[in-house]
């Protein structure tokens, strides 16, 4: 698997054309199924996953979660073909940067598009939850935006699902997910599977598109001391765009006890855009009307004036002369 680079075909059937992204883990690539030009993903683990049966058994159940889900904001994963060469996940290929690249590239998203993504990824979590599935890594980078903006959720590398054996899944996963965007009763219990903690992950993600900054950065102890205490900059210190009630929305879904938390995704989306239906209505300019609409057009009256200035000029000229 090491000589993977543009041009090389992969299990007689996949030709790479291009890397999308290296990770600590394995790479991501664009490529084109040979018989049908069809464009795909895929991700490919390091070789060293071949010989580490823990990673390997990980990676398989990552792999059939994200194929059992059918979600439009979900990254489509093909059906894992058993005969191949050495493990690795085929998927759509989603012509668009990740949300990571979206927020570093822009300073942070417009108000629109922040709200707009959060919706979309409420609706994700939803349809997560009712199928059993915690995704345990929800962050910009897991995140891919297509070309009308529509947001598909992808590396189900830690995730949890219901029919799993919650202590197994534990053992594999011993590692996994991200301290910024982590839950802090995850943080200290890595092994725990509660979907609130999917909602934290929400939060932190919402602050971040909001405002284009994360709220903590640190040691462990450092990041989880700031969630408890909530010492961080409020939201519209940093985007002063951010109304009272659209930083309560955010402040609630990153709570860090998770049952002052919002306790659904649902909610969420509910809150917030009644928010930003309510800061609409805020900073919408009042309409001024001189004049009812449907009375003498304002034009009018001013060539009216203007014509009984001239004829009054005229007037005293002429009896000025005379
Ligand atoms: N199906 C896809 N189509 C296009 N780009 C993708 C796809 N899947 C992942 N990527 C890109 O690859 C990056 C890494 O993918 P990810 O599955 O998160 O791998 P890792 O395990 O290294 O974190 C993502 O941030 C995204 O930019
Ligand atoms: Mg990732």
């Amino acid at each position: 698997m090491q000589k993977i680079k543009p041009g090389y075909i992969l299990d007689n059937k996949y030709e790479i054309k291009e890397i999308i992204a290296k990770g600590a883990m394995g790479a991501v690539y664009k490529a084109e199924v040979k018989q049908t030009k069809e464009i795909v993903a895929l991700k490919v683990p390091l070789p060293e996953f071949d010989r580490d049966l823990s990673s390997l058994q990980r990676f398989r159940q990552s792999e059939k979660i994200q194929f059992i889900l059918a979600h439009p904001n979900i990254v489509k994963a093909f059906k894992p073909q058993h005969e191949k060469s050495s493990p690795y996940l085929v998927m759509e290929y989603i012509n668009g940067p990740s949300l990571e690249y979206l927020i570093n590239h822009n300073r942070r998203l417009s108000l629109e598009d922040a709200t707009n993504y959060t919706i979309q990824m409420c609706g994700v979590i939803d349809y997560l939850q009712q199928n059993k599935v915690i995704h345990h890594d929800i962050k910009p980078s897991n995140i891919v935006v297509n070309s009308q903006k529509q947001l598909k959720l992808t590396d189900f590398g830690i995730a949890f699902c219901q029919s799993m054996e919650a202590e197994i899944w534990a053992s594999l996963v011993s590692i996994g997910g991200t301290l910024a965007y982590m839950a802090p009763e995850k943080i200290r219990d890595h092994a725990l599977n509660d979907y609130r903690s999917d909602i934290y992950s929400l939060g932190v993600l919402m602050y971040h598109m909001f405002t284009g900054k994360l709220p903590f950065n640190g040691s462990t102890e450092e990041v989880i001391g700031a969630q408890i205490t909530q010492n961080f900059l409020s939201p519209s210190v940093l985007n002063p765009q951010i109304t009272p009630t659209i930083e309560r929305v955010i402040l609630k879904a990153m709570e860090p006890n998770p049952n002052e938390r919002y306790q659904h995704v649902m909610i969420i989306k509910e809150d917030l855009e009644r928010a930003i239906s309510m800061s609409a209505r805020k900073s919408k300019p009042l309409k001024i009307t001189l004049i009812p609409e449907r009375g003498i057009p304002i034009w009018i009256l001013y060539v009216i004036l203007g014509a009984v200035i001239l004829a009054a000029t005229s007037m005293i000229i002429y009896v000025n002369l005379h």
